[in-house]
């Protein structure tokens, strides 16, 4: 058992139970002494950009994921602080180094109310975690669709008001005929998360609809918009595209795809909200 934060005790099956039951969203526990901030305090953590005037606290479901640790570590350098809800001990320290805060938060068990006491005081979530390859159409549904589903529920819970889903180009319609079966269940697990967001306005939701995803280096230049040719796109680029997201609260009620471009990430967002 290790203390993660001032009142959170992580036990060794990975439960947490908390020592200081201070007020909270009502009948939740409350978040981590560590997530809580001053509102009036200025630590000089303050962004170049003009625009951005409060630094803002962003939970990130699915926070071990590889472009969840790339946001994380956006967000760390700019004086934001990222909240990593991870499924598994040994992942706390990679979130760690990246700079943000881990919570340990398995989103196939957990319920509405214990997400939705992590996310009491976040500006945003991004939902970035998925089955991954190698797994089953089961857990395609646990978590492309489930989790997705649960991290939704509990920003409406939370009244979070701003909800990023990194979802997948192309994830909308009928599978083709010959689908391989588990791709099939993916895609319809994406499908059906993407839906329910959409049916909830006041999630403040924008959908990120990447192409494959590669591990090359990020250019910083991005192609993004309501429909995009087939493609792949850099998982740095994936994370800088979130990070432009999050400051452009006008995309909201917007689906885009993602694929690697020629434009800015920064002016490919403002386009996007304004389109
Ligand atoms: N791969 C592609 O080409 C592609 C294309 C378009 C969109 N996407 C989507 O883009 C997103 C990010 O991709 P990525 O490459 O960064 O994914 P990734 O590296 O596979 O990260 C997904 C994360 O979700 C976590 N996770 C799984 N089950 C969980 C649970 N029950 N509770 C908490 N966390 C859980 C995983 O943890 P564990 O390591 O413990 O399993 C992992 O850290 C995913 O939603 C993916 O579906 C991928």
């Amino acid at each position: 058992m290790y203390v993660d934060a001032p009142n959170q005790v992580i036990e060794a099956g990975g439960g947490v139970r908390y020592a200081d039951r201070r007020s909270g969203v009502a009948g939740l526990p409350p978040p981590p002494l560590l997530l809580l901030q001053d509102e009036d305090e200025d630590d000089g953590r303050r962004t170049t950009d003009d625009e951005r005037t409060e630094d803002m606290r962003v939970v990130i479901a699915g926070g071990h994921g590889q472009v969840a640790l790339r946001l994380e570590r956006l967000l760390a350098e700019r004086g934001d602080t990222a909240v990593g809800l991870v499924r598994r001990p040994e992942q706390t320290g990679d979130v760690r180094d990246a700079g943000a805060v881990p919570v340990l938060c398995d989103l196939e068990s957990a319920s509405v109310a214990e997400v939705a006491a992590h996310l009491r005081d976040a500006d945003a979530v991004v939902f970035a975690a998925g089955a991954g390859p190698g797994s089953g159409a089961e857990r395609k549904d646990t978590v492309d669709r489930g989790a997705a589903v649960l991290v939704a529920d509990a920003a409406l819970a939370a009244r979070t008001g701003r909800f990023l889903m990194i979802s997948g180009k192309g994830v909308d319609g009928s599978p083709p005929a010959g689908t391989d079966p588990v791709f099939a269940a993916y895609l319809r697990a994406k499908a059906e998360a993407d839906d329910h967001v959409r049916a909830h306005a006041s999630l403040g939701w924008t959908i990120l609809r990447p192409g494959r995803l590669t591990d090359e280096p990020g250019t910083g230049h991005v192609t993004l918009g309501p429909s995009t040719p087939e493609g792949s796109v850099a998982r740095d680029d994936v994370a800088a595209v979130l990070l432009a997201l999050l400051d452009e609260p006008r995309t909201a009620g917007r689906t885009l795809d993602l694929i690697a471009g020629g434009t800015p990430v920064t002016a490919a967002v403002r386009t996007a909200a304004d389109g």
